[in-house]
């Protein structure tokens, strides 16, 4: 069953995977964004309509959202999830007469993501009262998220589109990589590696696990979830988006050691003394039932490890992006 579907963002990394996954199974795509960053060649032949504002300017009455008349409107929220965004895009989806929003936030919403010490760290307990996994019925924080900038709040924006009439499917992911990726948490092992460098400071013996999910898995979550026959209750209807299995930091340096080759000598340190992007004080291991149950997601799409052998081979051929918040870790 094809669609017209209006995606809001689209060009640069989650997005521009979904687009290129919507146009390749049929779909009718309007891509909407400022023009900052472009679509592939390839793809922009293949998309029934591209056009460039601010959101503020796509989704205003009478403009290029509503003209396109889409059946379903993605929204990957580039530059910061805010309940504002959120109330603009369920009125413009009202006048559309769209019968579904999919939208991503992310699993920060969770209040084990704070206890854990992600975000700033200030919000660190020793004692974490959430059970794992994190399931979408788990509690969702109810302050910011420590440290976001820009009003970045993905629990405001989540409950401003659950006033939308119409299904809402909310998409949670885990920590994006793969080929595109600009925040490259990655980059710092295959840094090391390339580098020779075979001292690797593994803190509290590597047991963190900060759940992943390839790019691949989220495009192909958010174009199942444009059509999915999605359960009336509860509205709006959320759904995890991770791996179906992840490595520790250990294993994961390990996993990229074995990959390019490189043998580590681990040295182990303490908690504070060896920073990483997965420096979690307690696990985040998240739910993917619903993501293979209800939107039919099997756990080999992609296979992690083929996932991240792709990943590595494209920080190799590309390098890793010069803004990355990790090029010097
Ligand atoms: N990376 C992770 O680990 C992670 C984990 C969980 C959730 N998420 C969430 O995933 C979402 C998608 O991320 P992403 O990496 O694909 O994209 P992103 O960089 O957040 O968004 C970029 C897209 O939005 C467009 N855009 C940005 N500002 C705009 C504006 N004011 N008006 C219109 N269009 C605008 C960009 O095109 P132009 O620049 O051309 O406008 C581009 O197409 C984000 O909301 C992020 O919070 C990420």
């Amino acid at each position: 069953m094809t669609k017209r579907v209006a995606v809001m963002g689209g060009t640069r990394f989650v997005g521009a995977a979904a687009v290129w996954e919507l146009v390749g199974t049929g779909h009718e795509v309007l891509v909407a964004h400022r023009g900052v960053h472009e679509l592939e060649p390839d793809v922009a032949l293949d998309v029934a309509e591209h056009c460039l504002g601010d959101r503020e300017d796509l989704l205003v009455e009478g403009g290029p959202v509503e003209r396109f008349g889409p059946e379903v409107i993605i929204d990957t929220f580039g530059g910061g999830a805010t309940a504002a965004k959120g109330e603009q895009l369920v009125d413009a989806a009202a006048r559309c007469g769209a019968e579904r929003l999919v939208v991503v936030s992310s699993c920060d919403v969770y209040q084990a993501y704070v206890d854990a010490g992600l975000g700033d760290g200030s919000g660190r307990k020793l004692l974490p009262p959430t059970p794992l996994p994190i399931f979408e019925s788990s509690p969702r924080r109810i302050e910011p998220y420590p440290g976001a900038t820009s009003g970045h709040d993905n629990v405001a924006m989540e409950d401003a589109v659950a006033e939308f009439s119409g299904t809402v499917v909310i998409l949670r992911p885990g920590a994006i990589y793969g080929p595109g990726d600009y925040l490259c948490r990655e980059w710092p092992l295959v840094r090391r590696a390339l580098e020779k460098r075979k001292e690797l400071k593994i803190p509290a013996a590597g047991v963190q696990i900060f759940h992943r999910v390839a790019v691949e898995r989220v495009a192909h979550a958010l174009v199942a979830a444009a059509t999915a026959r999605i359960p009336d209750v509860p509205h709006p209807w959320a759904c995890n988006v991770v791996d179906p299995y992840d490595w520790t930091y250990a294993g994961l340096a390990a996993e990229i050691g074995r990959l390019l080759d490189w043998e580590w000598e681990p040295k182990e340190v303490s908690f504070d003394e060896a920073i990483h992007p997965w420096r979690v004080t307690s696990p985040l291991v998240v739910s993917d039932v619903r993501l293979r149950e209800v939107l039919a997601i099997p756990s080999g799409r992609p296979d992690p490890r083929d996932a991240l052998a792709a990943t590595v081979r494209w920080y190799l051929e590309h390098g890793p992006n010069p803004e990355s918040p990790y090029l010097d870790w």
